[in-house]
């Protein structure tokens, strides 16, 4: 009896290892390969003014798909409409990035200074984690309406190298220009350490001079 027991609490030892081996194997696929997911599908990136709704649910498009790094968002779109990217999830919300501090909304297509038809805006994933998408035209309220989706990035076969680089950087609001350069305290400073740095070099070469005498 102990002896069957015991063989019993082997075998079944065995099959855990088996199958936790199994799992484990399995619980590690290859990363797919680079794919490129067409914004909307056959839709397209667009906004449909008569009906004041975008022309599908995005959100229930992106939900469809898996989103790796690497991976392209194609937006076929016109001038009606933005592209733009943001990982603030306030900016989002709300479709307004006025208040955003900038580093975080990407602007990829400034609409109106595009071309009316025909636009394809490929936006490489490089980032992992969530990220969102939204045209801004119409003062937001195209996003508002329901031209915005969230994605989630996973890590699947990590940047090629055509990609491994710094992402592009963040849109800026043109700046007026600077205004004339006045000698600030940390300006004057840097003339004193300068005024200073002959006073240092005759100390060092006092002190290789004794040392050689
Ligand atoms: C994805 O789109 C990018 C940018 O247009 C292109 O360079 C790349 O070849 C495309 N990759 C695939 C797998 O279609
Ligand atoms: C826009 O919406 C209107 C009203 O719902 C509809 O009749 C029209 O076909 C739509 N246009 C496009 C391009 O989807
Ligand atoms: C679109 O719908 C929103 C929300 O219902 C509304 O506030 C807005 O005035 C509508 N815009 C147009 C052009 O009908
Ligand atoms: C996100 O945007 C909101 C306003 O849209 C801003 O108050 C907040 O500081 C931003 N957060 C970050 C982390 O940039
Ligand atoms: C966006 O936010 C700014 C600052 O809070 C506000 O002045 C502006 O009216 C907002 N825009 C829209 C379209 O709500
Ligand atoms: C998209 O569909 C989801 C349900 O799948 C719904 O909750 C959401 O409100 C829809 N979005 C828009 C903008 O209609």
């Amino acid at each position: 009896m102990t002896n069957r027991a015991s063989m019993a609490a082997m075998g079944s030892t065995v099959l855990f290892m088996v199958v936790s081996f199994t799992t484990s194997a399995a619980d590690s696929p290859p990363a797919p390969p680079y794919t490129n997911h067409t914004v909307g599908g056959a839709a397209g990136w667009f906004f449909n003014s008569t009906s004041n709704s975008s022309v599908t649910n995005y959100s229930d498009w992106a939900s469809t798909q898996n989103f790796f790094l690497g991976n392209y968002l194609i937006f076929n779109t016109d001038s009606s409409n933005t592209v733009m990217q943001t990982l603030n999830a306030t900016t989002y919300a709300l479709c307004n990035f006025t208040d955003d501090n900038g580093d975080d909304t990407t602007f990829y297509f400034d609409g109106g200074a595009g071309p009316k038809a025909g636009v394809t805006v490929p936006v490489a994933l490089t980032e992992e984690g969530v990220s969102y998408f939204f045209s801004a035209a119409d003062g937001g309220a195209q996003c508002l309406q329901g031209m915005r989706f969230r994605i989630t990035v996973a890590h699947g076969r990590g940047l090629p190298p055509s990609l491994n680089q710094p992402p592009p950087p963040p849109f800026v609001e043109v700046a007026p220009p600077p205004p004339e350069i006045m000698l600030t305290p940390s300006i004057s400073r840097g003339h004193m350490f300068h005024a200073r740095a002959p006073l240092v070099v005759a100390i060092f070469v006092g002190i290789l001079f004794l040392r050689s005498a």
